[in-house]
């Protein structure tokens, strides 16, 4: 069950599941299993702002089988019907799968004719996004854990296709239109075309860059907005979004350190799909997170930076432990999440792939945790601290249903 209380309320030991500024009854974040270990954490809640948590009284009785809880924070917990899926993943994933193939492809000659100057077919190659947005609407899981999944590659096509399929993904979880999804789908697409004006020796240098590097590379929202501008087709608010997906909402960002709503809708949605993809990557030179990690430290630690109600729509979309994320049960096994139960963020359906011994299930056992009151998500795992295989486990196995 969950509890709303005051800050006043607060205590160390209790666990949290969001915070919320002001008692606006928009919870800005939400995390599962978050400890009060001390009264500093209360304080640092109060000087972020914080007014009232939302307190897990029991992991596992949370939104179990009978729904969710009446107090239950309302932006997330409550089912969401314009994110309701029409097919389910098992037969979304295999089209997700070719369809990012072929984008890819896509998107590689679509910015290379732009970056040369060449004319472009933008309405031809808006066929492309659309096909995306088909899909997310078919089921917003899919696509979406492909942006992280099966993704080693670096290269700036690969980024700009997962900024795309996340953008999309907030903008879905937002309500818009498909005539909107599609410029927010262009505008995400383009959004780092600038980079490819930039010498590659740069873009590629493993290890951090040097403050003139750093200026250099900066300059790439500016040149792919001037880019965009010459090229015919190209509509304004992907102009904008070049230019302002570095932008952030302290007003710490660049080009120009516009703040809050100065920096346009598009932007500020590029932007999160934009450091969420990049957080999530997989870097030679740099650790990357989990989806579950990324997202946790996007909504907390960095929690002025990004737009909180955006950001919101992202994790209403992909869930608070996404598809694909390896998650720890309160069983000591470890499992991968399957499926998100909209009703409750908390409580997906699972994988079991290590018993509480760390031995391989093989195959891995199906659990709805919805349904499970004595199963629940203690956190999120590294899979490779365990040897796990997602991409094989998500995209390549049928599991058996429990008994
Ligand atoms: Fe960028």
């Amino acid at each position: 069950m969950f509890r709303k209380i005051q800050m006043d309320e607060l205590k160390k030991g209790m666990k949290l599941c969001a915070l919320e500024k002001d008692d606006t009854g928009r919870p800005s974040f939400f995390m599962n299993s978050l400890l009060v270990r001390s009264d500093a954490d209360i304080e640092a809640f109060r000087g972020r702002g914080y007014g009232v948590a939302y307190v897990i009284q029991d992991d596992c009785d949370a939104g179990a089988a009978g729904g969710p809880a009446p107090d239950a924070a309302p932006a997330v917990m409550d089912a969401d019907s314009a994110l309701r899926k029409t097919v389910e993943f098992e037969e979304e994933i295999y089209k997700a799968v070719s369809l990012k193939d072929e984008a890819v492809g896509h998107v590689m000659e679509f910015m290379t004719d732009i970056r040369a100057g060449r004319s472009v077919d933008a309405e031809a190659f808006g066929l492309t996004v659309v096909g995306m947005i088909d899909s997310i609407f078919r089921n917003p899981e899919a696509l979406t854990c492909l942006a992280w999944l099966r993704d080693n590659d670096d290269c700036t096509f690969q980024h700009s296709l997962n900024t795309c399929i996340l953008s999309i993904a907030v903008g879905r979880g937002l309500g818009f239109s498909r005539e909107k999804l599609l410029d927010l789908g262009m505008a995400a697409v383009l959004h780092d075309v600038g980079k490819l004006l930039l010498p590659e020796g740069l873009l590629k240098k493993p290890g951090r860059f040097t403050e003139a590097e750093f200026a250099e590379m900066q300059r790439h929202s500016r040149l792919g907005a001037d880019l965009l501008t010459r090229t015919e087709g190209i509509k304004q608010s992907a102009v904008v979004a070049a230019l302002q997906h570095h932008e952030r909402v302290d007003g710490k960002g660049y080009p120009e350190g516009l703040s809050g709503t100065r920096i346009h809708e598009f932007g500020r949605i590029v932007c999160i799909a934009d450091s969420y993809n990049a957080m999530t990557s997989g870097r030679p030179y740099r650790k990357s997170f989990g989806p579950h990690e990324a997202l946790q430290l996007m909504t907390f630690e960095k929690n002025s930076v990004y737009d909180a109600g955006l950001l919101q729509s992202l994790i209403r979309c992909i869930g608070i432990y996404p598809v694909g994320s390896a998650v720890e049960l309160n069983s000591g096994e470890v499992a991968i999440v399957r499926s998100i139960n909209r009703n409750n963020l908390l409580k997906p359906d699972v994988l079991v792939v290590l018993n509480k011994n760390g031995q391989s299930l093989a195959p891995p056992v199906e659990a709805a945790l919805s349904e499970r009151k004595d199963l629940c998500i203690k956190g999120s795992a590294n899979p490779g601290k365990y040897g796990i295989d997602t991409n094989r486990l998500i995209l390549g196995e049928q599991a058996r249903p429990i008994e």
